[in-house]
């Protein structure tokens, strides 16, 4: 078992830095992956950097050239179902690009044209994992649902709104769709796992400077957890 364990900023792979040993550090596509051990696991953490094509590029050499066989996106969202808090927990059941927009043509928004699909379902083994591991942190509501991904950081009440009516949302990031897409065209099984570090409103860009480092803690914790019970 191999685990490629994905953040995209800094403050979310820090952590895992720290609790990883035997660290070897190779450089691909400008991206620093980082092999090692944790709790015992053979891990591969990398930060993919911000957005979608770097995420999707990430997974595919995780996949590739380090030949993980599962995959973990740890980090921070920005809230959209109304009863989630600062600092709580998203579980990803699946994922979609709310950025996809071929509306012109007739589809509906967020479908990919031509594409079997493209709302991508997380893996029923790490998700049951992830909510178990979430309940020994105990930090924090924790919820699962649809994670939407764009290349938009969100800021606006009227557009956490729309996002949270037209695709039922739970919260809104920018990397995990695209992740979860890679990973179905190789069949390699992923969970997202995301600690709330704004609302994705009028105070996000304060909010998310203050808070991201809480999030993504919590988020390490979960995954830590995880790592032990695998
Ligand atoms: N990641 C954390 N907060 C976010 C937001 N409000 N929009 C997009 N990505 C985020």
């Amino acid at each position: 078992m191999r685990i490629g364990i994905i953040g995209a900023m800094d403050e979310e792979i820090e952590l895992f830095q720290e609790g990883m040993s035997h660290l070897q550090q190779k450089k691909k596509a400008s991206i620093l992956f980082y092999e090692g051990e944790m709790n015992g696991k053979s891990v591969v953490l990398c930060k993919s950097g911000i957005g979608k094509v770097n995420a999707a590029v990430t997974t595919q050499i995780l996949i590739d050239e380090f030949k993980v066989d599962r995959i973990i996106f740890t980090g921070v969202a920005g809230a959209l179902h109304p009863d989630l808090d600062i600092g709580d927990i998203v579980i990803s059941t699946a994922a979609q690009q709310h950025d996809v927009d071929v509306t012109p043509l007739g589809y509906e928004k967020g479908i990919i044209p031509d594409q079997e699909k493209s709302v991508f379902e997380a893996d029923q083994q790490l998700i049951s994992l992830a909510k178990k591991a979430s309940e020994e942190v105990n930090e924090g509501k924790v919820f699962t649902g649809l994670i939407l991904s764009g290349d938009q950081f969100i800021a606006d009440r009227d557009q956490v709104r729309e996002l949270y009516e037209t695709y039922d949302g739970m919260c809104t990031e920018m990397e995990g769709a695209s992740v979860a897409q890679v990973c179905h065209m190789n069949l390699v099984p992923f969970v997202i796992i995301r600690s709330m570090s704004d609302k994705a409103d009028g105070s996000a860009h304060v909010n998310f400077v203050q808070f991201t480092r809480l999030a993504s803690k919590r988020s390490y914790q979960i995954v830590d957890k995880m790592l032990k019970m695998m």
